[in-house]
């Protein structure tokens, strides 16, 4: 490691865990409603992050509570989905799991995973269990590993190429998953009889990670794998993108990119949002051996003091990039090619009906901020649970947060709309330009790193930017519009169009077109 400075505690939390079990098996059976500081950052590999309500935690501001403030804790869980495709039945569970024990709502993910919120402690096992017992899995969905990987969505049956990439989604996500056994120890194993009848194995055996070790990597990792032509993933936006070079029929290689991430903290000096930059060409059998070398590559230099600056941009930015090329082809042990020319000329957000290929037909539908909900007369969450029910659509979520009804036989597609109407929910083509094109980070009242409102005040600034836009006759006009209530970017505000990012000292940042500037 080339950083001798004292390592961060969270690195000594990994180290002491056995592989990321720590206290968590003990402290989840305790009297307490919430897990203590070890716990807590183990906790995040497998797909769960404490919180507390900040609005009670406010309220409690508010009425003059001394000593401690008030917190009602409660668990965020974040189901990984490759490439963001799922079954009617997968989505239904999350959608009982959300009724049943959490707060009645569902997520879409800007990284096409599902979240719920206000999980009880005392619930947190039947969560997680139930969400491995459809086939589906927390673990790595947050922590210091490869997270989610993204893939373009689009179920185009007759393309060859987003096949391809979807495969290479799955292969890669399957490789870089952690390896221990704590996880299924922990949340698939019967508690009581030790049983674990679920996938994998779950034996009590010493597991060496043989990508990770036994501290993981210094920070999270996100890989997307996209297409030049609609980029709807953020290849740039990634730890490492693979930008697939193709003619259409066959995919000749994938131009690297490397480095991106948004995460600032405003009063630190040395961290800055950054997109990618270009590495390498590779070619497709090459893909998984080099996305492991940069993987190595940042476990083994990236920095383990200070988390602030623990991302790939800054292992980058530190190592200069012929020098981590350079690394990366020592790890991989074969020179690499420099890009392909070609570069991202656009992408899509997959919304409306469309034709697959297969003579069966996708519905794209907007889902303001990914929040499934029943509120004020819009029953959207009820709605998708009878169009699962009665037509079992394949599911795709894209990075928009947004939901793709696959497979539908073209005699349900006016049911289909049919059924939305009925339940209120607004058709992807009654919606305007600006709010399709809108994401919001979740922020309050979950996210305890939340400095500003951003899911709960963005309908009403578009509401507002809706009338403004009709007078200067840009209703039609398509931008990107996308907020956050801390500078941590998670929806991308850094490279849309119009970007908002909440601000402590009551000021707020400001981006067009990519270029920030500050307004105190
Ligand atoms: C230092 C940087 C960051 C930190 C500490 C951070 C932390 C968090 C936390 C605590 C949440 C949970 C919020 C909740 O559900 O209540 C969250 C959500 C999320 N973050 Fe981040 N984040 C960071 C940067 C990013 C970036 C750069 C991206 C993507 C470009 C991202 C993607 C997401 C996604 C997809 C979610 C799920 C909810 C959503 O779609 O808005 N995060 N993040
Ligand atoms: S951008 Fe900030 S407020 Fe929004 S979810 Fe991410 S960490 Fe929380």
């Amino acid at each position: 490691m080339p950083d001798d400075k004292k390592l961060s505690p969270v690195e000594i939390f990994k180290t002491e865990s056995n592989y990321l079990r720590g206290d968590i098996g003990q402290e989840l059976v305790d009297q307490n409603d919430f897990f203590g500081k070890s716990s807590i950052q183990l906790l995040k590999n497998h797909g769960v992050y404490q919180q507390d309500d900040r609005d009670a935690r406010a309220a409690g501001r508010v009425e003059g509570h001394t000593g401690k403030s008030p917190k009602a804790f409660s668990f965020m869980v974040r189901t990984k989905i490759p490439g963001g495709k799922l079954t009617s039945d997968q989505l239904l569970a999350e959608i009982d799991l959300c009724d049943e024990i959490a707060n009645a709502t569902l997520r879409i993910t800007s990284r096409q995973g599902l979240q719920l919120h206000g999980i009880v402690k005392g619930d947190l096992w039947k969560a997680i269990h139930r969400i491995n017992e459809i086939q589906m899995s927390t673990l790595a969905a947050c922590g210091d590993v490869e997270r989610n990987i993204m893939c373009c969505p689009a179920p185009l049956k007759n393309d060859p190429i987003r096949q391809q990439l979807q495969d290479l989604t799955d292969h890669l996500a399957k490789h870089l998953c952690p390896q221990t056994t704590a996880y299924h120890e922990l949340w698939v194993r019967d508690p009581e009889t030790g049983e674990d009848t679920l996938m994998g194995g779950g034996s009590n055996g010493h597991v060496i990670e043989p990508i990770y070790g036994e501290t993981y990597l210094p920070r999270k990792f996100k890989t997307a794998v996209g297409l030049p032509e609609d980029n709807c993933v953020d290849l740039y936006a990634n730890d490492l993108g693979l930008m697939a070079i193709h003619d259409g029929k066959t995919i000749r290689g994938y131009n690297v990119v490397v480095g991106g991430g948004f995460g600032v903290t405003p009063s630190a000096d040395k961290t800055w949002p950054a997109v990618a930059k270009r590495l390498c060409f590779i070619k497709p059998e090459e893909a998984v051996d080099v996305a492991t070398a940069i993987i190595k590559v940042q476990r083994d230099f990236g920095n383990r003091a200070d988390r602030k600056v623990a991302r790939l941009k800054y292992t980058i930015h530190n190592m200069g990039l012929a020098n981590f090329k350079a690394k990366v082809e020592e790890y991989y042990g074969k020179p690499l090619a420099e890009c392909d020319p070609t570069d991202v000329t656009g992408f899509d957000d997959h919304i409306g009906w469309f034709e697959q290929g297969d003579g069966n037909w996708w519905y794209g539908l907007n889902v303001e901020n990914g929040r499934i909900k029943d509120e004020d007369g819009i029953n959207l969450k009820t709605a998708i649970r009878e169009i699962c029910t009665k037509f079992k659509p394949g599911i795709c979520l894209t990075s928009h947060q947004s939901i793709l009804f696959c497979d539908v036989a073209p005699q349900n597609k006016a049911a289909i709309e049919q059924i939305l109407r009925d339940h209120g929910v607004k058709l992807s083509e009654e919606i305007s330009a600006v709010r399709r094109w809108s994401m919001a980070c979740v922020a309050w009242p979950t996210c305890g790193l939340a400095i500003t409102e951003s899911e709960r005040a963005l309908p009403s600034i578009i509401d507002e930017m809706e009338v403004e836009l009709a007078k200067l006759g840009l209703t039609n006009e398509v931008f990107t519009v996308r907020m956050t209530g801390c500078p941590n970017g998670c929806s991308r505000p850094y490279n849309s169009d119009i970007g908002i990012v909440g601000k402590a000292m009551k000021s707020t940042r400001f981006s067009w077109g990519g270029d920030c500037w500050e307004t105190a």
